[in-house]
């Protein structure tokens, strides 16, 4: 048996030397110079290529390095293969300050006095009084979002696949209560899954059902918003702005309009970014029931894709 890392686009040494010392008796392999993967039973995978996936005939457990798993190809995947995900948090703390703080800045327009000092003019405006903040997706961040909001004076609603009972959150389920769930939203947040259900869900429909001056925040994934449709509402005044960490193409490419739109900002995916001091010892736990043929912890369900 041994345990794959096929983790792209970030440098692995720290972590190699952690899964190193913790499991001394586990042959570990790190892709891409990992030669035969015929005894390969467990993969620690992010942004793993599609070409991965055919060499591993005694694959037993994917564990993404993530909170999202919609980079493995589950399609690809022997029924028999279980994947799990990050969860921790940490990730959710992150995530809800991430969020917490865009919010605040919007509502008490610190953006327009960036601009307004850059011409030197003292142009005193109160905040914003809008405080009807919405989010898609009340799973292990978005609940923790949702309650962080609810804290600091906002009226919170949120969405889920399946119906909630949650304190001081007004609960929202299913595609038949998406409209009312938008209805007049000052702030709207996306921490949905990706799956067939949520690709492109962030779209001009949706945007109609908002505040003209809705703040859009999407931290879940690019592909889950329409980015054309995006720039349309925000330039027909149906939308307000929008605060964007993920991308359909990451990193976002230096000819994309959002770098430049005055009504968008960037960040580089680092919503709530995984911390190896906090995931590790849970990593090690999967791949120790792995070996022993135990329940792995964070499992998803495949069959929902997330
Ligand atoms: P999670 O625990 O799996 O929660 C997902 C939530 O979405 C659940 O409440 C689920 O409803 C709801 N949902 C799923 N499909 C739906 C549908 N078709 N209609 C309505 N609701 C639906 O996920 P999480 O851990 O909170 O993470 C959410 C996402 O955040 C991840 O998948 C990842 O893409 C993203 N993320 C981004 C960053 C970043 O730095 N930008 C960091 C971490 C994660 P039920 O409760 O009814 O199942
Ligand atoms: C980051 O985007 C994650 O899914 O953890």
């Amino acid at each position: 048996m041994s345990v794959l890392v096929c983790i792209t686009g970030r440098n692995n040494e720290k972590l190699m030397a952690q899964l190193r010392e913790m499991l001394p008796d586990v042959e570990l392999k790190l892709w891409p110079h990992c030669g035969d993967l015929d005894d390969v039973e467990f993969v620690l995978a992010w942004n793993a290529p599609l070409e991965l996936w055919q060499q591993l005939p005694n694959l037993k457990v994917v564990q993404s390095f993530g909170a999202g798993v919609d980079g493995i190809p589950m399609d690809l995947l022997p029924e028999s293969v279980e994947v799990a995900r990050i969860v921790d948090p940490k990730l959710s703390d992150d995530m809800a300050e991430y969020i917490l703080s865009h919010v605040l800045a919007h509502k008490l327009r610190h953006q327009n006095y960036l601009v307004e000092q850059a011409k030197q003019n003292w142009k005193p405006r109160r905040a914003r009084k809008g405080i009807a903040a919405g989010v898609l997706g009340l799973g292990e961040l978005g609940r923790v979002v949702a309650q962080r909001l609810s804290d600091n004076g906002f009226a919170v609603r949120g969405w889920s696949r399946s119906a909630k009972v949650l304190n001081n959150i007004e609960c929202y389920s299913g595609e038949a209560q998406l409209a009312s769930f938008a209805s007049e939203l000052d702030y709207l947040v996306c921490l949905l899954p990706l799956t067939e259900a949520t690709h492109g869900i962030l779209n001009r429909q949706l945007f109609q059902h908002v505040s003209n001056d809705c703040l859009l925040i999407n931290v879940a994934r690019g592909q889950h918003l329409n980015e054309k449709e995006l720039i349309e509402a925000i330039d027909m005044e149906e939308l307000g702005s929008a605060v964007l960490d993920v991308f359909a193409q990451e990193p976002l490419p230096k000819t994309h309009p959002f770098w430049e739109h005055p009504k968008v900002t960037v960040t580089p995916h680092i919503a709530a970014v995984t911390s190896l001091d906090t995931v590790v010892a849970q990593i090690v736990d999967n791949i120790q029931a792995c070996i022993s043929d135990m329940p792995i912890k964070n499992g998803i369900d495949v069959s929902k894709g997330y």
